[in-house]
Formats: structure tokens, sequence, C-alpha cells
């Protein structure tokens, strides 16, 4: 897909960060957008942006978690617009918590979310797609779905899977004229860092309480937001690389190098081992501003 005038778009999560800026982006670039997410307060705001840039645009209230929400969106979708150009599947969670804080219904809703969000997805629209022989998939995935990093493990274990199928349906679905992207953002400011359900470390939790904790935490996830990148920018690259119809798009070249390493097994491990440790660094460096030595308290198992 190269041109995007008059085109029609289905998006998920587009209440706010990636999928609010994509949203605008796509009804700048001339796009009829059918906008879902399960915070219509924020919807409803993304929805009048776009109003006012002239083209058609549709907000559902979407849980992607559940099939029968997206088969109800994607019918409203079909009914309104009539045919699907270019479907981004963006909504995404993170439950944040060491391997032994998280519970398996964390497991579980951070999978539902991110992972089967997109098979319920596929399950939809691919049917349609396929009798038109076009149309354009993008899976939103994340840094963490290319290379095993620190924490969370659900979140990582879901971006990894959202690679595999992308990366699967690339080659399957060329020759019937569908192309597949897979997005992998790196740092981008958006309300996922203040929306990480923390779970704490119950070692620290029983020794300084909830509120000290959430103080750490919050300066922590304000540090590592700062250093992100604005959404629009981001939503930039990622357009670019839709309208090349590239398989990966990334926003930084740190990816790509990632990706290489990993012809290199010995140095990739190694690269692994090290960054598990760079990261407990920079976490006991923030402990310590608040007077805490996190070593004392054997977090990281
Ligand atoms: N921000 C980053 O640094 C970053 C990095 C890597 C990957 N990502 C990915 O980008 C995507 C967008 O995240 P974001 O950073 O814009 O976060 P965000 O929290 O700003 O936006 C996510 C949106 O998804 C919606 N959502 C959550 N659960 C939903 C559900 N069950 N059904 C429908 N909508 C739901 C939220 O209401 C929200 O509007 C996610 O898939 C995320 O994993 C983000």
């Amino acid at each position: 897909m190269i041109e995007l005038k008059h085109k029609n778009c289905f998006i998920t999560g587009a209440a706010s960060g990636i999928g609010r800026s994509f949203a605008i982006a796509l009804a700048k670039e001339g796009m009829n957008l059918f906008i879902t997410d399960i915070d219509m307060e924020n919807l409803k705001k993304t929805k009048s942006e776009i109003e006012s840039l002239g083209v058609r645009v549709y907000a559902n209230k979407c849980d992607v978690s559940s099939f029968e929400d997206l088969e109800c969106s994607a019918n409203e979708f079909y009914s309104k617009l009539g045919s699907l150009d270019l479907l981004i599947n963006n909504a995404g969670i993170v439950i944040s918590g060491t391997l032994l804080e998280l519970e398996l219904e964390d497991w579980k809703k951070v999978l539902d979310v991110n992972l089967w969000s997109i098979i319920h997805s596929i399950k939809v629209f691919l049917p349609r797609m396929l009798e038109r022989k076009s149309g354009h998939i993008v899976n939103v995935a994340s840094a963490a779905g290319i290379f095993g990093s620190t924490e969370p493990l659900p979140y990582i274990t879901s971006k990894f899977a959202v690679v595999g199928i992308s990366e699967a349906l690339f080659g399957r679905l060329r020759s019937y004229g569908i192309n597949v992207s897979v997005i992998v953002p790196s740092y981008v400011r958006t309300d996922i860092f203040s929306n990480l359900n923390l779970k704490y470390p119950k070692k620290l939790l029983d020794a300084f309480g909830k509120e000290k904790l959430e103080e750490i935490y919050k300066s922590i996830l304000n540090e590592m937001s700062g250093k992100a990148m604005h959404p629009d920018r981001a939503v930039k690259k990622y357009i670019s690389g839709i309208k090349k119809n590239q398989l990966y798009i990334f926003d930084t070249r740190v990816s790509l190098t990632l990706l290489a390493l990993k012809g290199k097994p010995q140095e990739f491990e190694e690269f692994l081992i090290n960054y598990h440790k760079n990261s407990n660094n920079v976490s006991r460096e923030q402990f310590l501003k608040f007077g805490i030595n996190v070593d004392d308290y054997d977090l990281y198992q």
C-alpha cells in the first residue's frame, strides 16, 4: 500500500498514546477511520480531533480480549465503511513485576490483551481481506518482542508471539495481495508508563510499604518516560514503513543492531547477561537515591 487517501482503516487502542497519534496522522493523510478502545471517554476526544480534519470517523467500544467484541466492531466497521484497507492491531497492556510477584491471572490478562487480540482480529478480518485480495495488517509488537529483555516476562512472551505470527503471515499472505507489517516500538512517551499495574516485590513491600514504593517507582518511570520518543514522531516513522510495505518497522537503529547480534550467538548470550546486570544496576541506583540498598533484599529472581 502506498496511497492512503480515501482508504479505510480500523484501529484498536486509539484512545491514547501510539494508537491516538496513529489515528490522527492517518486522518491527516486522508484516511477514513474506525477507531476503537475500552476507554470511551478518551476515544471520544480522539474522534473529535479527527472530525475537524474532514474525513469520516466512527468510534466504537471494543475490548480486544473478547472475540465477540471484535466481531461486533468489525460488522459495524463494514456496515459504515464497506471495505478494509489498513488494520492496525495496536492495543496493549503491561503488568509489571518480577517472576515471583506475578500471578497466573496476570499472565493470562497480558496474553489475552496483547496476543489473543491479534488472533481474534485476524480470525475476524482475514476472510474478507482474502475475498478482496487486498489489505494491510499491521501488528504493534515491541523491542521486547525481538530480544528477551529483563521484565516483565508475560509482556515479553506476548510480544515475541506477535512478532512470530506477523512473520509467518507475511510469507503466507503475500501471494494473496495482503501485506503484513510488525511495528517494533522502543521507548515511546505514552500512558503505558503510568498504567504499568505494578506488582511490588514482597520483600520491599514488607520493609517500606506501598506508599514509599509508589514514590520510588514513579521516579524511575518518570526518568524512563522523559527519555522516550514523542508518539507523533514515532508514528511518522511507522507510517513511512507501512507505505513501503516493510515487514519490520523500527523506530531506532538499535533494534536492527540487536537483530544482527543474534547472528553471533556467543556475543548475543553475553549481551543478554550484561543487559540484565545493567538494568539491575539502573534500579539499584534509583533505589540508592532513596537510601535503599536493594542488594539487601534479593529481588531479581
Ligand atoms: N510506549 C512504548 O514505549 C511502547 C513500547 C513498545 C511497545 N508498545 C506497544 O504499543 C502499543 C500501544 O501502547 P501505548 O504505548 O500507546 O500505550 P497506551 O497505554 O497509551 O495506549 C494503549 C491503549 O490500549 C487500550 N487498551 C488497553 N486494554 C485494552 C483492551 N482490552 N481492549 C481495547 N483497548 C485496550 C488503552 O485503553 C489505551 O488507550 C501497545 O501494544 C504497546 O505494547 C509501546
